[in-house]
Formats: structure tokens, C-alpha cells, sequence
């Protein structure tokens, strides 16, 4: 049964004022504003000590804990994002591994552990999302917590022979067995999963998705791809329409065809080749300068990482570039915008654009894709270019699938759209649009945790 709080927590939270960047963020607080709960996380705020801070809003209660500045450079700036989030997006080149980091990740995790478990009632169920918590249940589970858990990665599970290269990657991927269900966004993320606890951690494969660890824990693991809201962002994107902003934005554009990228400024979204790829497709069709323009949306995103900095500076440099390069005194070729707009407005930017760039070299799923086809309008819709390495791939069959590494192939794909039939358009976007309309977000919330409850709960001599 469904009685009870559903109790979620994540690093990142977001409030109904603040704008989301980044898909969990906004996917959950849409999520939980419609059934209500509690959300526990990060404050986002680096303080003295620890403190927690609760309220209400939009129907959400609201419990977010300070970081001290070691906490959040060791767990969040360092072993988070400096060694899972490149590992994880296969980029073990970029993994900078400290000891440091692993203990401020582990400390955090208990401190969020002990700050939950003296929050929960007995008949809460606990929805712990992405890879800044992967150890939280074991360590609940160790302060005799017995609820029923559940697990979402957001982000892909690389392959068992990457996995291994993470110091003490058997304590950490081995703690997911403390959870009673962990989900994740494609077919592939799960062969991974399944693979390293036969392989490397000597475990075994049950039927029904069932995995036991070698010390005869068993959990669930299943593949839940995550939707939008696709009838509200449809709807968004009709309305925006009317926004002065996005009326004086379509004047700007002077009827030239938009091309338009939003991404926060993650080197995961394959921004440099993407740069690369546009101005290939200038140099190559020298009719289509002057008829088309390019809007990247970049948000700065985690700028503590050094290489988040680097790439910033990187993509400054190449946009300076293609604009020198090609502009005229009348036009610039990419438009570069280092700024977040809530999604009321963006969805009148995706509506006005013909074709959405979305080329991530690695990418759970990538939302973005989703809702640029959300917004297009039925009768004359944009052509989603999308990477082959994004888990909307396995959805989004109507989109043109590149290889965002080949600059090439991406610029013949954008020439490709940009002339693309009005017929075609309306086939690929029917295609892609039915696949949003059935699993939207509401289907995926109710998929996972029809998945959770029918676990069972806190498994009498077993932790
Ligand atoms: N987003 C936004 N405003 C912006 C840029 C992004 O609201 O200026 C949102 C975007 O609409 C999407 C999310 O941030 O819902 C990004 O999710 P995605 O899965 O594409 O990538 P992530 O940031 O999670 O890697
Ligand atoms: C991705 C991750 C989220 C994260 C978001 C924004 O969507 O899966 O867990 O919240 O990026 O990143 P940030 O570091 O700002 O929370």
C-alpha cells in the first residue's frame, strides 16, 4: 500500500522560486508538488557548521542541511564531481581521486543519514536520488533504519571495466544491495549493473531483476526511463508565445532559421565539438551564412571544479572565434549565453527554433531533448539532432542520431534539417511526441514507485 510520506533526497533541491538547471532538480519538485512529502538535501549553502533548515512551500516540506566548506569541497566539489561524475560519464582522464575526498564523501553521506533517520516515521518510503548518495541506505540501514528505500541514478552506470578503476569501488557500487530497489535509465546503465555484481563482486542474478550481493543481500534493479511533464511543457510553450521576451527574441531573428543548444556548461554536453560541428556547417554551405543563427544556452554550472573553469574559458575562446571568423556587420553566427531562464521562457525559445541541438558525448538521459519536442508546434515542427550516447536515444528514434565526436557527420545532419521537408518533420515529430505522451513523468513516478512498494520491506536478518 501507498500509506505514509514519501520521503525524497537529493544533493541538489530546488524551491518553487528557483530556476532548475538540471534535470533531477526540476523532474522532482515537479514530482513532488503534485502528491506533497518531504524533500531533504543540501541548502545549497556553505556555513559554519551544519544546520538544518526547515519550511514549507508549494506543498512541499522542506528539510536542507548547511555544508561546511570542507564538507562541500571534499564530498560535493571533490570525490562527487571530481571523481563519479567523470568516471561515470566515461571520462577516467578527468577522474582526480583523493583519500581526502572519498572520507568527506563518506562523512557526508552518514551526517545525511543521521540528520534523516531522526526525521523519518516508521511507514515513510525513502526515495534517495543520484551518485552524490549511492552509500546512504547502507548507512541508514546501519542506524537499524528498516523503510523501505528506493534508488535513482541519474546519470549513466558505466561499463564494469570502468567501474573498477574507483578505489574501493566494491564498498561503493556493493552498498546500491542496501536499497530495495535501484533504478536507472536504460537497458544499458542495467547490463552494467548486473555485470559488475556477477563479475567483479562475485555476486549473483536472480529472475525478476533480482541481484544478490555475495553476503546474500538482495535488492531490485530495473530500468525506469525518465519522462516530462509533456502535457504541461506542451501547454508552456503555447503560452510563451505571448511573452514580450520571446516576441523581441523572434524579431531579433529577422525570419533566419534558429539553431538552438541548451546545456549547463558540463563537459559531459560535448560543447567544444558542438562549436566545431556549426562552424563546419558554415564553412561547408556558405549559402546558409547570414540565413541562420546559433543560441547556446550555457548556465555555469560547478565552478569549484577546475575543470569546469577550463572548459568555460574554452568555449569562450571558440565562440569569440566562429564569430570573428564569419560574422557581419549585421550578423552573428553564434549567439553565446552564459545565463539560466526558468522554463516558462525556454519553452518559447525551443517552440521558435528549427532544429534542437542536443549532442551530449555522454548523457543518462538529457531532458532537454525531450522538452524541445514538447514545444514544437504540430504544424510545422523543429528536427531534433540528437547524440547516440544520450539515453533519450533509445526513445527518441525520430530525432537525426549522431556522433556528437564526428563534427562531420553532426554538420551534415544540421544541413539535413535545416532543409528537411515540412511532411518528414511532422512524421519524425509525431513519432517522438507519442513516445512523450505516454511515458511522461507522471508514468515514470508511478512506475518506479509501483516498483518500490511491492518490495519487501525491511528484510528480517538481513542489513
Ligand atoms: N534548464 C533550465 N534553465 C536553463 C537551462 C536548463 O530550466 O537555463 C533545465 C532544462 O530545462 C532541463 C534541465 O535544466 O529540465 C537540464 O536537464 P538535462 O537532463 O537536460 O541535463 P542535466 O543538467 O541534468 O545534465
Ligand atoms: C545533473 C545531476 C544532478 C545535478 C544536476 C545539476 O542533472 O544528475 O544530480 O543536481 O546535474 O548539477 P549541480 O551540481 O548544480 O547540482
Amino acid at each position: 500500500s501507498r500509506a505514509g510520506r514519501l520521503v525524497v533526497v537529493s544533493n541538489r533541491v530546488a524551491t518553487p522560486r528557483q530556476i532548475a538547471t538540471g534535470g533531477l532538480a526540476s523532474a522532482m519538485r515537479a514530482a513532488l508538488s503534485e502528491r506533497g512529502g518531504l524533500w531533504f538535501g543540501w541548502s545549497g549553502k556553505i556555513a559554519e557548521k551544519a544546520e538544518l533548515h526547515h519550511r514549507h512551500e508549494g506543498g512541499i516540506d522542506y528539510a536542507t542541511l548547511d555544508l561546511t566548506r570542507a564538507d562541500h569541497d571534499d564530498y560535493y566539489a571533490g570525490f562527487a564531481n571530481r571523481a563519479l561524475w567523470p568516471l561515470f560519464h566515461y571520462r577516467p582522464d578527468l577522474v582526480d581521486y583523493r583519500r581526502s575526498h572519498l572520507e568527506g564523501y563518506l562523512r557526508v553521506n552518514r551526517l545525511f543519514a543521521e540528520r534523516l533517520a531522526a526525521m523519518l516515521r516508521p511507514d515513510d518510503t525513502v526515495w534517495v536520488h543520484d551518485y552524490h548518495l549511492i552509500p546512504l541506505a547502507a548507512m541508514l540501514r546501519g542506524l537499524g533504519v528498516r523503510n523501505r528505500i528506493g534508488f535513482f541514478l541519474h546519470i549513466p552506470l558505466p561499463a564494469a571495466e570502468l567501474l573498477i578503476t574507483l578505489p574501493r569501488h566494491r564498498e561503493l557500487i556493493g552498498a546500491l544491495a542496501a536499497y530495495d530497489l535501484v533504478g536507472l535509465h536504460t537497458a544499458r546503465d542495467l547490463r552494467a549493473l548486473e555485470t559488475y555484481f556477477l563479475h567483479e563482486l562475485g555476486g549473483a542474478l536472480r529472475p525478476g531483476g533480482l541481484l544478490r550481493a555475495p553476503d546474500g543481500r538482495t535488492f531490485r534493479a530495473g530500468v525506469f526511463p525518465i519522462g516530462i511533464d509533456t502535457a504541461a511543457v506542451a501547454q508552456a510553450a503555447r503560452e510563451a508565445a505571448a511573452l514580450p521576451e520571446i516576441q523581441q527574441f523572434k524579431d531579433s531573428l529577422q525570419g533566419r532559421a534558429l539553431i538552438i543548444g541548451v546545456d549547463r556548461l558540463d563537459y559531459s554536453k560535448g560543447l567544444p565539438q558542438r562549436f566545431e560541428a556549426y562552424a563546419q556547417l558554415l564553412e561547408r554551405e556558405p549559402a546558409l551564412q547570414r540565413q541562420v543563427s546559433f543560441l547556446q544556452i550555457a548556465p555555469p554550472s560547478r565552478g569549484a571544479v577546475p575543470e569546469y573553469r577550463r572548459l568555460r574559458h574554452e568555449l569562450e575562446r571558440s565562440a569569440g572565434h566562429i564569430n570573428g571568423k564569419y560574422a557581419t556587420p549585421d550578423w552573428a553566427p553564434i549567439r553565446y549565453v552564459n545565463q539560466s531562464f526558468p522554463h516558462a521562457v525556454l519553452s518559447g525559445y525551443y517552440r521558435t527554433a528549427r532544429v534542437g541541438l542536443v549532442t551530449p558525448l555522454r548523457d543518462g538521459m538529457n531532458l532537454v531533448a525531450k522538452e524541445y519536442v514538447a514545444c514544437q508546434d504540430p504544424r510545422d515542427p523543429g528536427v531534433l539532432v540528437l547524440s547516440r550516447f544520450a539515453g533519450a536515444a533509445q526513445e527518441l528514434d525520430g530525432a537525426l542520431l549522431v556522433n556528437p565526436a564526428d563534427t562531420t557527420e553532426v554538420a551534415e545532419a544540421l544541413a539535413r534539417a535545416l532543409a528537411m521537408p515540412l511532411q518528414e518533420r511532422r512524421k519524425r515529430w509525431r513519432a517522438m511526441m507519442d513516445v512523450l505522451e505516454r511515458h511522461d513523468l507522471g508514468s515514470w513516478l508511478d512506475a518506479f514507485l509501483d516498483a518500490l512498494y511491492a518490495t519487501h520491506p525491511a528484510r528480517a536478518g538481513q542489513r
